[in-house]
């Protein structure tokens, strides 16, 4: 006996054949399975059939719901297949754009000059001391020949605080006194590296806190030739084999005698440009032979023993070298200027 099931059920898989996306399977679910669908109006019907068809009636109708529910399951797989080749051909993810490169940090432009100007002395056999940022007067100034009201005070303005006799150092040099105390009487070759620190109107030119490199040769038989060799010899290592360096007669109240060095404007190779005034040399620091006094302070006898010191500033050589006008620029962590370097 035909039932119109079968009909019912052939109709249903050719519309499925049809279904080529997943909303119109949605839509072949309502009209073949859902709950007003000539399937289930049949299955609903069953009970007002005469009782002897029932029977194969309603095995027929489940039969055939169960084929529509297995090609159904059969279409959904296929259908999500189809669509994730199409996303995957259409949605094209190009793994080979090069990805966001985070922000690296990079060393402070002076920590870059006082690297490489302790790296350079390192080589020449100076070790690196470290002394104190917070001086007393007595060695600051005192143990360095400047008594209390020696006018040569004025040459550094001092930040004093309201504990008598404790400042801020101003230069690095108290650390000679410091270094010759710990170490006399064997030789010494030490660099002393830090921050120093003046009560200045901070300007362009003048900052209240800056670095200085110190250094400290004293032993037997040193003399003003070894301290202009060893000096000029620096100047070759940080600025050039060529370099040309000059020293000139200058005042320290713990060197004696005393001297300024210049070097060969490397901007313009000494014939004269803006950043060295015309005048073809940048003076880049102030040394001198130990004076006794301060020989003697640190513990060596001046009649025995003699030593040169130097001291550098490495903001004021980065400033020559990378022809930066503006002092403050140093510490007023603008990453627009610490970007560059
Ligand atoms: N301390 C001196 C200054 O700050 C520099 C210096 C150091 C000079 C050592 C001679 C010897 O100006």
């Amino acid at each position: 006996m035909a039932y119109p099931i079968d009909a019912m059920r052939e109709a249903a898989l050719r519309a499925l054949d049809e279904v080529r996306s997943s909303e119109s399977l949605v839509a072949w679910r309502v009209a073949h399975l859902g709950r007003h669908s000539p399937l289930m109006n049949f299955l609903g019907d069953l009970g007002s059939r005469p009782v002897a068809e029932r029977p194969a009636a309603g095995s027929a109708a489940n039969q055939a719901k169960q084929a529509l529910e297995a090609a159904l399951s059969v279409k959904e797989e296929a259908l999500r297949l189809q669509e994730l080749e199409h996303a995957l051909a259409s949605e094209k993810l190009d793994l080979t754009l090069p990805g966001r490169p985070p922000q690296r940090g990079r060393l402070h432009p002076s920590s870059q000059v006082l690297r490489r100007i302790l790296a350079i002395w390192a080589e020449m056999g100076f070790q690196v001391y470290r002394s104190r940022e917070v001086e007393s007067d007595e060695y600051n100034f005192q143990l360095l020949n400047f008594p209390p009201h020696h006018p040569a005070r004025d040459m550094q303005d001092t930040f004093y605080t309201t504990r008598a006799g404790v400042i801020l150092r101003t230069h690095t040099s108290p650390g000679q006194v410091r270094v010759m105390r710990e170490r006399c009487p064997e030789p010494i070759r030490v660099v002393l590296p830090g921050m120093c620190f003046r009560y200045e109107q901070v300007t362009a030119r003048a900052e209240a806190q800056f670095y200085q490199v110190e250094g400290l040769a004293v032993g037997v038989g040193i003399t003003l030739a070894n301290l202009k060799a060893t000096l000029a010899d620096f100047a070759r290592r940080m600025f050039g084999a060529s370099v040309r360096v000059r020293f000139r007669a200058d005042y320290f109240p713990f060197t004696e005698p005393s001297a300024e060095m210049d070097i060969e404007c490397f901007i313009c190779g000494g014939s004269g440009c803006p950043v060295c005034k015309r005048s073809g040399w940048l003076e880049i620091l102030g040394a001198g032979m130990v004076h006794p006094t301060v020989l003697s302070n640190g513990g060596y006898d001046p009649r025995r023993y003699s030593g040169f010191a130097f001291g550098m500033g490495p903001e004021r050589i980065a400033m020559l070298r990378h022809g930066i006008t503006d002092i403050r620029a140093f510490w007023a962590n603008d990453p627009r200027f610490l970007e560059q370097f």
